[in-house]
Formats: structure tokens, sequence, C-alpha cells
């Protein structure tokens, strides 16, 4: 995080949600702020697409609602998370100017009528952009009720990846940059291949649809420039604001689920706080783990510290092909889910639910059914809660194991011409952390590089792209006492994409003690039986160990014989391997051997879950805070001592969390 960052300051957790007035006539917004205080609400994001209300002709700005909107707000006592309104541009600025719209990798232009319709290229969006900025914090950037600016919305969610004349002018001017000479990028890029050997700069484009796979090098470094271009549209907007407001700036990420175009590693530094936007993914094999796997990720983006959950859903989303309606319950179980993995704000898509436009359908604080409905009810409850526990505000996760995850491994291993399409980069990441989750382990998620003393257990999925200084901090961490989960595909290539040699798991080879020949993938029929009783899917390896113990083997399939789990000796610690995607209930065995290695326990003991559950210890400084979601039927006992907040009874040696409930116990002494 960037130590100067501009803290945003409020009391408690912040409650609240996306509040899109200009659908409704003032009549209707004066109900709006009167609910909002019945529930508690106190940050609401307004103008995130207000450009053509604000703008409704080139350089003629109409404030009036925005103001009036702003000041009812800030009359009832809410604070504002002021939109730059950039994100959707007005109609007339894209018929003036068609050569901003984005293309596509075939060539074709993606037209106005939804969102985002522009190229984060085009220098015209850019100037546009930018003029509507400067009037928004001209207007309002010393006005009391901003407490915080949301630059843009969801910046590439749609439109990450352009193709048109002035992104490849662009990548052209980004690659100059890196490689300085052409030589270097038909080195970095390996042209020698295909006779796609490189004269001059003016002869690269953007990588589009071709009649055969593309350049891996190009594709990779396509994927790269693509995240530093939104990037630097976020940085001109904060730049602007900085100049005329003292307010925090922030943009809200979309971590992780399946937009995978922006590294946000990269951009976590330029956020005062992060903020990150979550649905329930329920094409997922499990939902929950990969909510819990998004507020980690979110918590990690900022080095641990508390960020604010921007956006999620009372219910149904509008977007996936079957959208659930979330149980009873569930609200509060998800809502503080993100709180308990350090989020310092819970907030809503959106207030009041749409009657028109594309997402009518998309579930709201504020149902089409009003307020005599369950949702409603447990908003008002959550409001409440949150409320009550404000002095968790600021506390930090405690984690004692973490895992590493790389938006560069998940390009590489997804592009074209790759061993298996079978298997995606999150589907390793997700069984890795799921195992950790259905534990009740708490995990950080950190970069590669990132420092790792703080951890006895580290768990390494599928970094199939890595930096050999990234590799040798992990094997290094090991021999200094640590335990490793390293699984395969890591360590296959190296920066721009070139294979590792002298047997796969390159800079990890020999603390691993292994030494692999040939990946044989199977399909997902296929199930790969190891001489342990556990179950593997999809991969399988030819090796043998040199220095590691074969701890598991393939009985059969295309790798029968060769190590499935290995375990080596380096220097103090340990270095364990796994070459295939076990079955949930073996990783989670995995796991369970390597936290006893390791000394890595849940943040409290745990009786009788029937499902699966929360346990995560946030620790302020005068106490901790132990939350326990339970996501069963069954009441489940855990050992705490304190006061619990939801209920506010006291707690002596033991709790009792209901099927359903969350519990949260301040434990006084730090523990
Ligand atoms: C995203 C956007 C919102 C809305 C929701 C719907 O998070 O930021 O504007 O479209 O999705 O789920």
């Amino acid at each position: 995080m960037n130590p100067s960052a501009r803290p945003f300051e409020h009391d408690g957790i912040a409650f609240g949600c996306d509040y899109n007035p200009e659908q409704w006539t003032p009549d209707v917004w004066d109900e709006d702020i009167a609910l909002m205080s019945e529930a508690g609400v106190d940050l609401v994001a307004v103008n995130i697409f207000g450009w053509s209300h604000i703008e409704p002709r080139p350089g003629q700005y109409d404030f009036a609602a925005l103001d009036d909107i702003i000041g009812r707000l800030h009359a009832a006592g809410i604070r504002v998370n002021l939109g730059t309104g950039t994100a959707s541009p007005p109609a007339w600025l894209s018929r003036a100017h068609p050569e901003m719209l984005p293309m596509a990798e075939d060539g074709t232009r993606r037209y106005p009528g939804g969102r985002q319709a522009f190229c984060p290229s085009s220098p015209v969006y850019r100037e546009a952009a930018l003029r509507l900025v400067s009037a928004v914090v001209a207007r309002y950037g010393d006005h009391p009720a901003v407490a915080l600016w949301h630059v843009s919305n969801e910046l590439g969610c749609h439109n990450a990846l352009c193709h048109c004349d002035a992104s490849a002018a662009a990548f052209r001017r980004w690659l100059q940059d890196r490689y300085v000479t052409i030589d270097a990028l038909n080195r970095a890029w390996g042209t020698a291949f295909w006779s796609q050997t490189y004269g001059d700069w003016c002869e690269i484009g953007t990588p589009r649809a071709t009649l055969s796979s593309r350049n891996p090098g190009q594709m990779l470094d396509f994927h790269r420039f693509s995240s530093d271009e939104l990037l630097s549209s976020y940085r001109a907007e904060a730049e602007v604001i900085r100049r005329g407001s003292a307010a925090p700036i922030t943009t809200n990420f979309m971590v992780t689920a399946h937009i995978e175009n922006l590294d946000y590693w990269s951009w976590a530094a330029d956020m005062d706080i992060v903020a990150n936007d979550h649905y329930l993914d329920h094409r997922l094999e499990d939902p929950r783990a990969e909510l819990a796997f998004a507020a980690d990720l979110s918590r990690g983006l900022g080095g641990g510290a508390p960020w604010i959950l921007m956006e999620h859903s009372t219910g149904a989303v509008n977007w996936q092909p079957l959208n659930k309606a979330k149980a009873p319950g569930e609200i509060l179980r998800n809502s503080l889910t993100h709180v308990a993995r350090g989020a310092d704000g819970v907030c809503f898509f959106q207030w009041r639910a749409s009657v028109q436009g594309s997402e009518r359908f998309h579930s709201a604080m504020l149902p089409h059914a009003g307020t005599d409905s369950n949702v409603w009810r447990e908003v008002v409850e959550l409001g409440g809660i949150v409320d009550r526990i404000g002095e968790i505000a600021g506390s930090r996760v405690v984690a004692e194991a973490a895992l590493i995850f790389s938006w560069e491994s998940w390009w590489a291993t997804q592009d074209d011409s790759r061993p298996s399409k079978a298997l995606g980069y999150l589907d390793q990441v997700h069984a890795a952390y799921g195992a950790f989750h259905s534990l009740g382990i708490t995990v950080d998620i950190v970069a590669p590089g990132a420092d790792l003393s703080a951890y006895k257990l580290v768990v390494v999925p599928g970094l199939h792209l890595v930096r050999e200084r990234d590799a040798v901090l992990i094997t290094d961490w090991i021999a200094a006492g640590g335990t490793a989960l390293v699984t395969f595909y890591s360590g296959t290539v190296d920066e721009d994409d070139r294979v590792w040699t002298g047997g796969y798991a390159g800079p990890f080879r020999e603390a691993l003690g292994i030494h692999i020949e040939e990946f044989a993938p199977v399909g997902p029929e296929t199930a790969l039986p190891l001489t342990s009783g556990a179950t593997g899917r999809l991969w399988s390896e030819r090796s043998h160990v040199t220095t590691a113990v074969a701890e598991a083997s393939f009985t059969d399939g295309p790798s029968a014989g060769h190590p499935a789990i290995t375990r080596n000796a380096w220097g103090a610690g340990s270095a364990w391997y796994l070459a295939t995607l076990l079955a949930a209930p073996d990783y989670r065995a995995l796991v369970v051997r390597l936290a006893d290695e390791a000394g890595v326990r849940p943040a409290a003991n745990v009786r009788g879950a029937d499902d699966a559950f929360e346990i995560v210890r946030r620790r302020g400084t005068d106490a901790s805070y132990l939350f326990v979601v339970n996501h069963g039927s069954a009441p489940l006992h855990i050992d705490a001592d304190g006061t619990e907040l939801v209920t506010g009874a006291p707690v002596c040696g033991t709790a009792e969390v209901p099927g359903g409930a969350v519990r949260i116990i301040r434990e006084e002494a730090a523990a």
C-alpha cells in the first residue's frame, strides 16, 4: 500500500450501496433517504453512470439534480462515495468520434447501447473523461459529504482488451519502453518460430484473431499492456481529483471470478483503500469458498489492511445462466464473511431495484416487492449488526498460512496451445484454497515475491510462470524451516513464457527433489487412483524422485507407477509436491498432514459442523474478534471466551453457533 495514501476515515464499519437516483423521480428520493436511514445506510455511491445527466451536451454541465441528491444525503447524515461518472460515455461523444469505440480481436467494433463503450487507449475518450472529472471535482471537491472518490466503475469489466489502431499504437509504445530494441523483443517473444521475426516496430500489432495459434509472448505482453493501460486511465483521473480534493480515492476491483484481465498486484498501491465487488458465482463448484478466497485476496492486495466491499448482492444477479436467490440468512452470512476477512465496509449493488434497463431483474436492498419482504428485513437486521460491531474497524486478520496467487500465471496458463484446455488456473487455486477453507484455516493471499517470513505454511498452486528470483525466495524460505506445497505445472515458464528446461518445475526442481520428464494430462472423465487411496484427476506426470520421498504414486493411467505426491527435506524445511488435482476430500486430508507438520491450526476449535463454516480472527489493539459463520443447519460449538457481539451474550469456555447463524466474539485479551 502506498505510504502516502489518504486514509478512509469512517466511524465504524461502513454500510451502503450504489444509488442510481437518475432512474427515479424526486418524490422517490425522499422515500429512499428515509428508508436508508431506517436501514442504517451511511455510505452511498452516486454518479457512477452519471455522464449523460451531468453533461447532456458537450461542455454543458447540469449539476442541479446531483447537487440536490448530495445535499439530501448530507442532510440525512449519509456520506457520499462520489463517482467520477466516466464509466459509460454519452451517445453524443461516440457519435462525434466513432473511432473511440472498442474493437474486438476479429477487427469488428463494439457499439454504444450497453456500457463501457470506449477504447482504453482512445485519446478522445481520455480527454473528454478528464474534462468531466475536472468539472465534478471543481463542484464537489470540498463538499463535506464526500467521504471517498470512486473512479469510473469496474475498469476493464467489458473493454479491457481492445484491438483498434489507437490500441495498437499504444501497445507499440509500451513495447518500446519495455524492450528498447526490436532484437530484444524478438528474443523475448521467440519470433524465430514460424518466421515471425519483426524488423521494425511498425510491423507489430495487437494479437488480433489469426488462422492458427498466436505468439505466446505477444499474448502475454498484450495482457500486461492492457492492464497497465487501464491503470493509467485510473491514474489520470486520480491525479485530477488529487489536485482538487483531499478525500481518499479508489476504484472497485473485480476479484476474481472469471475476470482475469487486470493484474491487481500492480494496481493496489495506487488505491488509498482497496475496494472490491463480489458476486457469488453459481457456475463454480464451491461459490462460498470462492467468496472467502476473493475476500482474502482483497485483503492481500492491501497488504493486510482493511478494505471495502463496494458491491455485492442481496439476492440474484442478472448475468449468470441461472440467477439464484439467496437462502434465508445468506445475506448476513455472506456480508459478515467479508467483514471477518478484513472488510471495513459492506456495500451492495444497488439501493432500489431498477424497473427499467438491463439490470431490472438484479436484486437490490429495496426489492421490487418493497419493505414487506424478507430481503428488506435482512438488510435492516444486517444494518443493525454492522452498527453494533463498529469497534472491529481497523483490526487485522490473523493468518499463519499463505497462498501465492499470480495474474501472470493465470494469463499464461490459459493462452492458446497448452497441454490441456480442461484445466484452468483458477481450478488449481480454488482446489488448494478450498482444502484450507474446509478446515477453517485462514490463508493470506500474497503475490509472487512477497515476504513469507510471517508464515509457517505456504501453498503454491499452479504457479506456471515464475521469475527465478521469486522461486528462490520461496525455496530459501523453505530451507529456513518453512513447509510448502507446490502443485503441478508450477515453474514451467519464465516471465517471457519461455520453458525452463532440464525437467519441469524449473527453479523449484532441486528443492522439490524430483525430476519431471513429461506432462500427461487426462480428460475430465478419467479418474487417476493413487497408492494412498486418494484419487486425482485432469493431470498426471511422468517423473522420478531424486532426493524426495514418494508419499503416493499413480496406480493407473498414463503415469502409472510415477510419483503423485512427494515430500523432500530441504534445509530445515520440507517441500511437498502434488502432481495431480486431488478430489476435495483427498486434498483436505493432504492439507491436514501439512498443517500438522507446520503447526498451523484454525483460529479456534470447532465441533459439530455439518457443513462448511468460516472461523477467522481479527486482531485489534485492545481485543481480538473471533468470527464464526455457520453455513450448515446443525448448531456448531467453538472454544472461546469473551462477549458475543451479535446477541450481546457472555461466552465462557464454549459458544454455540446455531445453524445458519453468525457469531462474533470479542476476546478481551488480544489472542
Ligand atoms: C457490477 C457493476 C454494477 C452492476 C453489477 C451487477 O458489479 O459494477 O454496476 O452492473 O455488476 O451485478
